[in-house]
């Protein structure tokens, strides 16, 4: 399949492999679907986005080189000084929340950089406090949790498909506040960072995954029954930013439908987030206001 030389047996394919297309054919709206059919190569689906195409690749690995090295400073800084931080990666399926955190990642020493990428809770913690599980994750001095969706699933997945109740999604509001405030009154660095795809763009990574044997891997139920269902994640997304920016713990919304602009304004906003030795503001630049800003970019 992948074009290897492998003997080994074929395997079944996923349960939902297939089941994109046959939305793509059968149940998408007319609009996305042309979006998607009628798309020149590297076009931006999104009518609304501010570019028509992707970045260039030669800018955009000469950005990468430099923001990467920043990073690496950023790191160093980190370690010396006992910093801590957590960087929240937020958004609907296939965003790219993934592939932004592995190039956040890609050059910090794995010790002090990790990836937070819980499963569904289990009995025994659907049973505790919500934020229970994250906290075991916290970093200690010198480390750099990203996590790759958060306690934010309360706001939006657990909503749209009805895993938690009402009344617990009203408690969670309600100790939002406190608990992001008691994160930073500690002196914790909270970047959060909310990746916004469009709905072409969105069903042409899923096009793309059901395709490709490398990815499959990333999809999953819950894409292919969010299919049907994005008003209301819309709904419970403007909910959740609404009721989740504040001063002391402000979101950064980012248009990800360009996923290398996206990378980009993901790694400036960390490092214009915290003070750290050998930070050059010239060389990092700003983020780009045509694709980031607070939650009314995208309310
Ligand atoms: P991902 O997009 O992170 O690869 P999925 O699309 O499968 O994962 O699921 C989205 C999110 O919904 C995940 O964070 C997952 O833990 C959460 N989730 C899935 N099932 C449940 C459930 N029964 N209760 C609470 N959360 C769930
Ligand atoms: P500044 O360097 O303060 O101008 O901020 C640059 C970008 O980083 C802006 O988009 C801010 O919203 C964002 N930002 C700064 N501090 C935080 C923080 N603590 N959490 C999330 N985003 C932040
Ligand atoms: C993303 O691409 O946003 C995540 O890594 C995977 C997903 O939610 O599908």
């Amino acid at each position: 399949k992948s074009g290897d030389k492998s003997t080994a047996p074929e395997l079944p394919d996923l349960p939902f492999v297939g089941a994109i297309s046959r939305y793509l054919e059968k149940d998408a709206p007319d609009a996305i679907r042309k979006e998607i059919t009628g798309a020149r190569d590297r076009e931006i689906l999104d009518r609304d986005y501010p570019y028509d195409e992707e970045m260039k690749s030669k800018d955009y690995d000469e950005r990468m080189e430099a923001l990467q090295l920043q990073l690496v400073r950023l790191m160093r800084d980190v370690i010396q000084t006992g910093k801590r931080i957590v960087v929240l990666f937020e958004g609907r399926d296939a965003a790219g929340k993934g592939g932004t955190i592995e190039r956040v990642r890609e050059n910090l020493n794995p010790r002090s950089a990790y990836i937070v990428a819980l499963p569904k809770p289990t009995e025994r913690e659907t049973g505790q406090w919500y934020f229970q599980r994250y906290v075991d994750w916290l970093p200690a001095a010198g480390e750099i949790a990203l996590f790759d969706r958060s306690w934010y699933n309360r706001g939006v997945v657990e909503k749209v498909f009805g895993f938690s109740t009402d009344s617990q999604r009203e408690t969670f509001f309600r100790q939002l506040p406190h608990f992001e405030n008691v994160l930073v009154d500690d002196g914790i660095i909270l970047v959060k960072l909310w990746l916004n795809v469009g709905r072409a763009e969105q069903l042409q990574r899923f096009l793309d995954r059901e395709k490709d044997p490398l990815k499959q891997w990333k999809l999953s139920q819950i894409d292919v029954d969010g299919l049907a269902k994005w008003d209301d994640y819309t709904d419970a997304i403007h909910d959740t930013l609404r009721r989740s920016h504040s001063g002391i713990a402000p979101w950064t919304v980012i248009r990800a439908d360009d996923k290398r602009r996206a990378r980009i304004a993901a790694i400036q906003t960390i490092l214009r987030a915290v003070d750290f030795e050998g930070r050059d503001d010239d060389l990092i630049g700003a983020p780009d206001a045509r694709i980031v800003g607070g939650p009314e970019i995208m309310l």
